[in-house]
């Protein structure tokens, strides 16, 4: 890939893509950032780029408000989050494009920052128009991409732009993604363990068929949350009402077969953390040899599970975590993840986490400076996991 640090910015009118999709909280002016881990781990970036006297014009897209305006969704409390975080005001035009926004990026000066409003309020960004594409490319000299967490959409200010602007480059933040995430598909250091939590088996299904594939004798893949639940139904455990996904349980199969093929170890939950209900107040543990009752639901990995999954974690060299273990916004479905967390963040081997939830509950946990690296991609990250092509590194790499 182009280097950022070769990048001529000087004085110039640099675009730089991010991904300040966060979540928020509240309504209209009361909007507020209620995460700016996105916000954060961009800032390296703006901060090169402020002090090398670029002028700045930051873009991101913001939740999915599908080609229209939706005020709910406009950058504000981004800009404002922003603007706290660099310490300098930040000037938000009320549209993605158009005169007024022309001028306006015309008129920064060296170290000033214009926010474009959410690129998804145009129809032509996740059509990947190229007239929308065009109009982004104008309003710049050159092209950073710091938005890793949206480098798998082929949209018009991820792939379009860097086809359009010859001086391109990722951002810091990108590299050291890349380069993070790149030790789980290269050069593993292992025992590699992979620890995949969360709702459900069809969002992970690929990552773990492409780790079955990649992994060794002696690497282990720790599944828990209730996508877990499908697995230990394919292994003939009772449920009772928990959440499972039938059409699923030839998948698992599957992914039980190529991993004892490769002498993989499959680690699953042996106790459960079991409710009425997601908001229940008291938590029963059930063995997963006994069976769940017919009343309740499995709503977290038990203490026993903990035990062996922070084993297996601990002994990890190479440690990936994606996705909680149970419903941790309850604090009695929470003791499962924490346990997790703890372990990921106390393991002496090269940790990395992704996922929002993930990464939410090892602020929670206190824990995240222990990790060594925190990757701001959701859906981004399990791609690269999975071996696929990322359109935006794509795009940057090519074209220059
Ligand atoms: C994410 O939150 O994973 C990225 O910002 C991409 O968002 P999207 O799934 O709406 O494209």
């Amino acid at each position: 890939l182009p280097s950022f640090e070769d990048l001529d910015v000087d004085n110039r009118r640099v675009l730089v893509r991010v991904d300040f999709n966060v979540p928020l909280r509240g309504q209209g002016d009361a909007r507020e950032v209620t995460d700016d881990t996105r916000i954060r781990a961009a800032l390296p970036t703006l901060r090169a780029l402020i002090e090398r006297d670029a002028r700045l014009i930051v873009c991101s897209h913001l939740g999915r408000p599908k080609g229209k305006v939706v005020d709910d969704l406009s950058m504000g409390p981004v800009a404002g989050r922003l603007s706290e975080l660099l310490e300098r005001p930040i000037r938000l035009p009320d549209e993605v494009v158009g005169d007024g926004v022309t001028k306006l990026v015309n008129d920064t000066r060296a170290g000033e920052i214009v926010l474009l409003e959410n690129l998804r309020f145009e129809p032509g960004e996740e059509a990947n128009d190229p007239e929308f594409a065009k109009a982004l490319a104008k309003l710049c000299d050159a092209y950073v991409n710091d938005a890793f967490g949206a480098s798998h959409r082929a949209h018009a200010s991820v792939v379009g732009v860097p086809g359009l602007v010859r001086a391109h480059a990722p951002g810091l933040l990108m590299a050291a993604e890349l380069d993070a995430l790149g030790r789980l598909v290269d050069n593993i250091a292992r025992p590699f363990v992979a620890v995949v939590g969360g709702a459900k088996v069809s969002d992970k299904l690929g990552v773990l068929v492409a780790l079955t594939e990649r992994l060794q004798a002696d690497d282990a893949i720790v599944i828990g949350g209730a996508m877990a639940n499908t697995f230990l139904l394919a292994r003939g455990s009772v449920l009772g009402g928990s959440r499972v996904e039938r059409a699923l349980l030839a998948e698992c199969k599957r992914v039980f077969a190529k991993a004892a093929a490769r002498d993989v170890r499959v680690i699953l939950p042996v106790d459960l953390r079991c409710g009425a209900a997601l908001d229940s107040d008291d938590a029963q543990v059930v063995a997963v040899a006994d069976g769940v009752p017919d009343d309740a639901l499995a709503l977290d990995i038990g203490p026993r599970s903990e035990a062996n999954f922070a084993s297996v974690i601990s002994a990890g060299k190479t440690v990936f975590w994606n996705g909680p273990m149970g419903v941790f916004e309850n604090p009695v479905f929470a003791a499962g993840t924490m346990a997790v967390a703890a372990a990921v963040a106390d393991c002496g081997g090269y940790t990395l986490v992704g996922g929002g939830d993930s990464v939410a509950a090892l602020n929670a946990s206190g824990r995240a400076d222990d990790i060594n690296h925190i990757s701001t991609g959701g859906g981004a990250s399990l791609e690269f996991v999975e071996g696929r092509e990322l359109p935006g590194v794509t795009a940057l790499a090519s074209s220059n």
